[in-house]
């Protein structure tokens, strides 16, 4: 189990203003959970102080019942929490099979298994397995090799950061038929920050993060109406649009 409790964050180059205020999120292990909202909503935020990538100026982050606040991203990765990056960085020199090898932590992983792994987001491994994870490599394949290395890795929490960027259709139904089929077995918690309907509704719960707090949370049904009905609301130039047909 997941938890945060009273967790805010500020910077003081973002002019002493809290990215994150007052955030208190319980996530039960096996579920999968949804985080959605607008841009600059702190999603992002919230995600890096889970794996530890910043620390929270006040509040707590627990993960199996242990204070791991203060824990630095190797151990937070030694207990089973791994995040694919909303960017993901590219490692020059290092080949799609040495990613998916140092992952799984099975330094004798074969091809099959690599192969497992990139089919699930889209991917032919003879096409990849020797190329290097570099600038060579397009967003959204560097993406989904990423996304891949967290399968291998087969983390207890995995946090994915806008996985559909960057992504065709086709891999994109590939993706969302991956994440369904994790949640189906159960092995992992999953967390999936997201705009896309379809990854929505697959989530157990949907939490709204925008202007640095939880502003609403609930099941995709009960959620997804009012996200469609608040983006509407708050975009005066739709609205306007609307009010003059
Ligand atoms: N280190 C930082 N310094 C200044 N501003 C930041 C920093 N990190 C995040 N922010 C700001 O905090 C807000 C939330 O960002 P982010 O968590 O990336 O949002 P989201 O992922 O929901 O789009 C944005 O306005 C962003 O510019
Ligand atoms: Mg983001």
């Amino acid at each position: 189990m997941l938890e945060l409790q009273h967790v805010s964050y500020s910077v003081p180059e973002a002019g002493g203003l809290d990215i994150l205020r007052d955030v208190s999120l319980s996530v039960p292990d096996h579920t999968l959970v949804v985080l959605t909202g607008p841009n600059g909503g702190g999603k992002t935020t919230l995600a890096k102080l889970i794996m530890g990538l910043a620390a929270p100026t006040s509040g707590r982050i627990l993960w199996n019942g242990e204070d791991i606040t203060r824990l630095s991203i190797t151990e937070r990765a030694r207990r089973g929490i791994s995040y694919g990056f909303q960017q993901p960085p590219r490692f020059k020199g290092i080949t799609v099979r040495d990613l998916l090898t140092m992952a799984s932590g099975d330094k004798t992983l074969s091809k099959d298994r690599c192969c497992h792994f990139l089919t699930r987001v889209g991917l032919c491994a003879n096409d990849y397995l020797d190329r290097e994870v570099d600038t060579s490599l397009s967003g959204g394949e560097v993406k989904r090799i990423e996304i891949a290395s967290i399968l291998a890795r087969g983390a207890q929490l995995m946090i994915f950061d806008e996985p559909e960027a960057g992504i065709d259709l086709w891999s994109f139904s590939r993706l969302t038929e991956t994440f369904e089929q994790l949640h189906a077995k159960g092995s992992a918690t999953m967390m999936i920050i997201s705009h896309q309907e379809r990854i929505i509704s697959l989530a157990d719960e949907v939490v709204v993060v925008g202007e640095g707090k939880i502003l609403h949370r609930g099941s995709a049904d009960e959620i997804l109406p009012k996200i469609l009905s608040d983006t509407l609301g708050s975009c005066p130039v739709l609205s306007k649009g609307g009010a003059a047909q």
